[in-house]
């Protein structure tokens, strides 16, 4: 399937654009180091686009294969360890691209670092550990989110992708093609900071893609935060384990969850006009 090995691209584009822009990030000061970057670094802002653009393309691309291949009832054809495996990869890019968002270090990212926290506290059991392990300790530096993003999850998506691909490195002609979209995207929409302390009154923004997430948060308890995406993941990776008319329940429920999801986003991004 072409879609997949052309998300496949954008994930090497988003290490190797990731690997260049390390040196410039400064745990202890990021956001100042992300603004000399994109200020007074000559095409600084081009590669934070690139990184920004492919990792967001790698998301996108995801989502839409793995509705791809529901579709086309093309996860039968997988063992359901694979199928398990291959739907894991959603909650891993998703937490790889947040790392990537607190790394940013301005006031927005500041804010989704103490919902996150909260969150994966309101975790039975491990969250608090869990908690310190991906985000360290509170008043720690970006450090711990930084070695996640980059080794942790990066690792892990990259594992998950190549099994699913059967090989380590995609193709070159889908990487060029990623490669070259990414280039030019980054070009076009420059990829802006926030400010690094709240604007008074004003509503702050978590990434697009848990803006639906962050509505549901408004009117739910937090424990909603890991308990919604949870129900999301086992319904669509349960698909695998049944047929017919089960099969097309467990759809219609992933189906309405995405809508809801799509709701509260428009909702709060209504909210904060
Ligand atoms: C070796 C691997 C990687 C390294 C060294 C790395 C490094 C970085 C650095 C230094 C930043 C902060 C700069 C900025 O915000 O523009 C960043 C941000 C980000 N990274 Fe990575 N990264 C890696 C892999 C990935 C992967 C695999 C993804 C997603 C699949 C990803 C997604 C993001 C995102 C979404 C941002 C935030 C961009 C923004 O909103 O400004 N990164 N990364």
């Amino acid at each position: 399937m072409i879609l997949g090995r052309l998300t496949w691209g954008l994930l090497v584009v988003a290490v190797l654009s990731g690997l260049a822009l390390a040196p410039f990030w400064s745990a202890a000061r990021p956001l100042e180091s992300l603004e000399t970057l994109t200020g007074a670094t000559p095409w600084g802002f081009w590669l934070r686009g690139v990184h920004t653009v492919s990792s967001w393309g790698f998301l996108a691309g995801t989502i839409a294969h793995l509705v791809e291949v529901l579709w086309k009832k093309a996860d039968t054809r997988l063992p359901r360890g694979v199928w398990w495996r291959c739907v894991a990869l959603l909650p891993v890019t998703i937490l790889a691209l947040l790392g990537g968002f607190l790394m940013r270090g301005d006031a927005e990212a500041q804010a989704a670092l103490t919902v996150w926290r909260e969150v994966s506290t309101s975790i039975p059991f491990v969250g608090r550990a869990l908690a310190a392990l991906l985000l360290g300790v509170p008043g720690s530096d970006l450090a711990p989110v930084a070695l996640h993003h980059a080794g942790t999850f990066t690792l892990l998506a990259w594992l998950l992708t190549a099994e699913h691909g059967r090989a380590l490195v995609p193709d070159l002609r889908s990487t060029v093609l990623a490669a070259l979209g990414s280039f030019a995207v980054a070009g076009l929409f420059p990829i802006s900071l926030g400010p690094a302390t709240a604007p008074a009154g004003g509503l702050l923004l978590g990434p697009w893609y848990l803006l639906g997430l962050q509505g549901a948060l408004l009117h739910l308890p937090v424990t909603a935060g890991w308990l919604l995406p949870l129900f999301l993941l086992a319904a669509v990776g349960l698909v695998r384990h049944v047929e017919g008319r089960w099969r097309s329940m467990l759809l219609a429920a992933a189906a309405a969850w995405s809508a809801g999801y799509l709701a509260f986003t428009v909702r709060l991004l209504l909210a904060a006009r």
